[in-house]
């Protein structure tokens, strides 16, 4: 093990088998992956945490992934979309608690009239805040055209999760039909590359019929494709879903969590300067889940800022914290949080990642 992981930060390879053997590493092991992760991350990164004020924008969606609790076909989810007004006033917020990165989310829509509804509420955006905001799209699959414009009308980010990166197990997690197909979603991703935007993925951790094989594919799969940032979390069944009839065949909470913690330390590993998410599904899995996963090698931490009678609506999973916290009371909570696991937060800078820095500056050299 010290071997490998010696090579591997060296020589930068890895195999799918390595990381495997990473993923079931327990004990010492285990402890040695989780510290070399820390120290990649303070070498690279710093102690530094930056923030992203998350605006869940919309639960309205025509997808129906298998796993997702607000997905299309679920009757019993009460539907919203926030106004341009509320936004704008989460917008503001974000700005004067010094989040500067804003990011936002919802549901899948890929219609004409959304496009131009969210062009124009990035318009409103910017100039309600001067253009101060570093602001990250995470809205599903989209057309190139769309994507374009709203690049143009000034989003720089977008999180967009391949969810896995095996074609067959994608296919057991989502309805047989083209709207959820997997090639489409890789072709997104490698299109939001190709128009410049920072692009992030990511995949859940612990689902059905998952193995360590695919999660290790999962890695190498971010790896390739040369990804700024990365978003994943442990699979948290919700009741109100196909797949949780499958809920028997689960790691138990604690070592789904064990391991979307060891997938962020590899994931720190082998990509060294990019932006990983301590998401909050860790947290709905330990109460202390996002502190240890920013000790494992997260640098980014997405506050809800959602005014709070939206947020019962957005429950992708169940057991999802602050749901009836007001932005003020998290902004102050996390702060400590950080602290805790010994890092602190950065206030008022964008926090791109380090990896999309350097790769503009060469191509800007070249
Ligand atoms: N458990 C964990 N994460 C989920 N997501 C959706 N449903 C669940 C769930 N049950 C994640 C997906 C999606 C993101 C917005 O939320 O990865 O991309
Ligand atoms: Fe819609 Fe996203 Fe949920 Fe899938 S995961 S149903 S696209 S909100
Ligand atoms: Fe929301 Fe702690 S982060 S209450």
């Amino acid at each position: 093990m010290k071997n490998s992981i010696n090579r591997i930060i060296h020589t930068g390879t890895i195999s799918r088998e390595e990381i495997v053997r990473w993923l079931r590493s327990r004990g010492e092991e285990r402890a040695a992956l989780l510290s070399l992760a820390g120290q990649v991350k303070r070498e690279q990164v710093g102690n530094k945490v930056y923030l992203r004020g998350l605006v869940e924008y919309s639960n309205r969606c025509a997808k129906n992934c298998l796993y997702c609790g607000i997905r299309g076909g679920n009757s019993r989810v009460r539907r919203y979309t926030m106004s341009d007004e509320e936004v704008v006033a989460a917008a503001r917020y974000a700005r004067d608690a010094g989040y500067a990165s804003l990011v936002i989310q919802g549901g899948e829509i890929a219609s004409p009239a959304r496009s131009r509804e969210i062009t124009r509420l990035l318009e409103k955006i910017n100039e309600a805040t001067g253009g101060s905001l570093g602001i990250t799209l995470s809205l599903g699959e989209q057309s190139r055209q769309t994507l374009d414009a709203w690049k143009r009308a000034g989003a720089r980010r977008y999180l967009l999760r391949v969810e896995t990166s095996n074609p067959d197990l994608y296919a057991r997690i989502h309805p047989a039909n083209t709207r959820h197909d997997f090639k489409a979603r890789v072709d997104t991703l490698r299109q939001l590359r190709d128009l410049g935007y920072q692009v992030g993925t990511g995949c859940m951790i612990g689902l059905p019929f998952q193995s360590l094989d695919d999660l290790a594919g999962d890695l190498l799969f971010f790896r390739e494709i040369d990804v700024d940032m990365i978003g994943m979390g442990p699979y948290v069944e919700h009741d109100e879903t196909p797949l949780y009839r499958y809920r028997g065949t689960l790691l138990p909470p604690a070592e789904r969590l064990d391991l979307a913690l060891k997938m962020i330390a590899i994931a720190r590993v082998m990509m060294k300067d990019i932006n990983i998410v301590a998401t909050t599904a860790m947290q709905a899995l330990d109460k202390i889940g996002r502190e240890k996963a920013l000790r494992a090698g997260a640098n980014i931490v997405m506050p809800n800022i959602t005014p709070v009678k939206y947020r019962a609506g957005y429950l992708l999973y169940r057991g999802k914290p602050c749901v009836d916290e007001e932005a003020a009371r998290c902004k102050a909570c996390l702060d400590a949080r950080v602290r805790l696991a010994g890092d602190e937060v950065v206030y008022g800078e964008w926090g791109d990642s380090r990896h999309f820095a350097m790769k503009t500056r060469n191509i800007n050299q070249t």
